[in-house]
């Protein structure tokens, strides 16, 4: 496919980033290898200075990789795509490429568990310190700029509690300020969400979520200017958290149905998400699509739906959320999300068991919460296997 400006999103979801070989196969082939073989020592040398472009060693450059790297792009209307190992691979990776010690972040206090350890334990002690503030608040934002600031890091919406960032104002605050924006949009994916078009410099992915979407791979991706995705790739090149061919295979047939997906689990999560406001075991219930929630309208002016995460808190403590999880015979009991499977979990005792009682608290993670990612299953048994929980709270 040559010019992806012309089509639709899921046509490119379908189409993009493939490139037949020889033997002009219509699926995109997997390229299960580890390095290419040059066609002399001149070629091979032009090749790892870069000078003729072209694959060398699948650390770095892999063609099925490629063709995920450049449909993810086109989704996300990125000039350039790196793709990592994980979610947590394209964090670092984003981080090790752009920043350096002395650098500042600024990130939101609602960050994905493993996101908020790497920001607030580990990045510290290569010189690379962290801010956090509440997510909603862009006074509080603005204030954390520091002259060393080089990037905000949002995730919108957050995990568990679904709270937006309202990314053109924060672009806009950084922006003046010469300071960066990336966005983990893993939440919403490029079908719910273009971060880009909306000011942000820099999208991440863990595409273990919903671009599979069905719970089989590990992958992250990290997509934006060139510039900027280049600087990411030098440390991939060096540091290895590539993403494996297989994975990237896997990952092009999730994105094929990844419109359709997220079409049928944001309305299921819609439904759902009514039927549990209404219920007498629930204090409340966080989702984007309600009124209730505090940025609907930011939601529907941002995002396409309201995504299909709903997380609700119990009438109790931790014994009752988790007689909830305990009940579910259908639901999975796994901290994973995106998957056409619909999964609960109990955010204070998983995902952010790792992060301390006070950031949990600051996060607004309480102990009789719970976290349902939303399949594709019929949403009347979600409501019986939750139902079932939900009587004995
Ligand atoms: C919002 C968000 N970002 C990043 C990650 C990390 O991704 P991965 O598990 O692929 O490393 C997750 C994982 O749950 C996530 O929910």
């Amino acid at each position: 496919m040559e010019d992806t400006g012309q089509f639709h999103l899921e046509t490119l979801a379908v189409r993009a980033g493939q490139e037949r070989s020889q033997f002009n196969e219509h699926a995109e082939a997997l390229y299960l290898t580890s390095s290419f073989v040059f066609e002399s020592a001149a070629q091979a040398a032009a090749r790892f200075s870069g000078e003729e472009a072209g694959n060398v060693y699948s650390r770095f450059t892999n063609p099925t990789v490629t063709a995920f790297q450049s449909r993810l792009a086109a989704l996300e209307g990125a000039e350039a795509c790196v793709a990592t190992a994980s979610g947590m691979s394209a964090i670092l990776s984003l981080v090790m490429g752009l920043c350096s010690a002395g650098d500042h972040l600024v990130a939101s206090n609602g960050l994905f568990g493993a996101t908020q350890q790497l920001f607030s334990a580990i990045l510290p002690r290569f010189g690379v310190q962290t801010t956090f503030v509440p997510q909603t608040d862009a006074a509080a934002w603005a204030a954390a700029i520091r002259p060393e600031t080089k990037l905000f890091f949002l995730e919108t919406p957050s995990n568990p509690l679904t709270e937006l960032a309202d990314i053109p104002a924060l672009v806009e605050i950084a922006h003046a300020r010469g300071v960066l924006v990336a966005v983990d949009n893993c939440f919403c994916t490029p079908i719910l969400q273009r971060p880009l078009d909306l000011g942000a410099d820099l999208v991440v992915h863990s595409a273990t979520k919903y671009i599979d979407g069905q719970g089989r791979v590990l992958g992250g991706a990290v997509a934006g200017a060139k510039i900027l995705t280049d600087e990411v790739l030098k440390f991939l090149r060096t540091a290895g958290p590539t993403l494996s061919a297989f994975n990237a295979w896997v990952l092009l047939k999730g994105m094929e149905t990844l419109k359709l997906r997220m079409q049928a689990q944001s309305a299921s999560a819609l439904e759902l998400a009514r039927w549990l406001e209404a219920h007498p075991k629930v204090a409340r219930v966080y989702y984007p699509g309600l009124p209730s929630h505090p940025q609907h309208t930011l939601a529907l002016r941002q995002q396409q739906s309201g995504g299909a995460i709903v997380s609700f808190e119990v009438k109790g403590d931790r014994r009752a959320a988790w007689a909830v999880v305990d009940h579910c015979r259908l639901l999975s009991i796994t901290a994973n999300l995106g998957d056409t499977k619909t999964t609960i979990t109990h955010p204070a005792s998983t995902t952010h068991g790792r992060v301390t009682p006070e950031q949990r608290a600051a996060a607004g993670i309480t102990e009789g919460l719970l976290r349902v990612a939303v399949g594709l299953e019929a949403v009347n048994d979600l409501m019986v296997d939750l139902d079932r929980g939900l009587a004995r709270v």
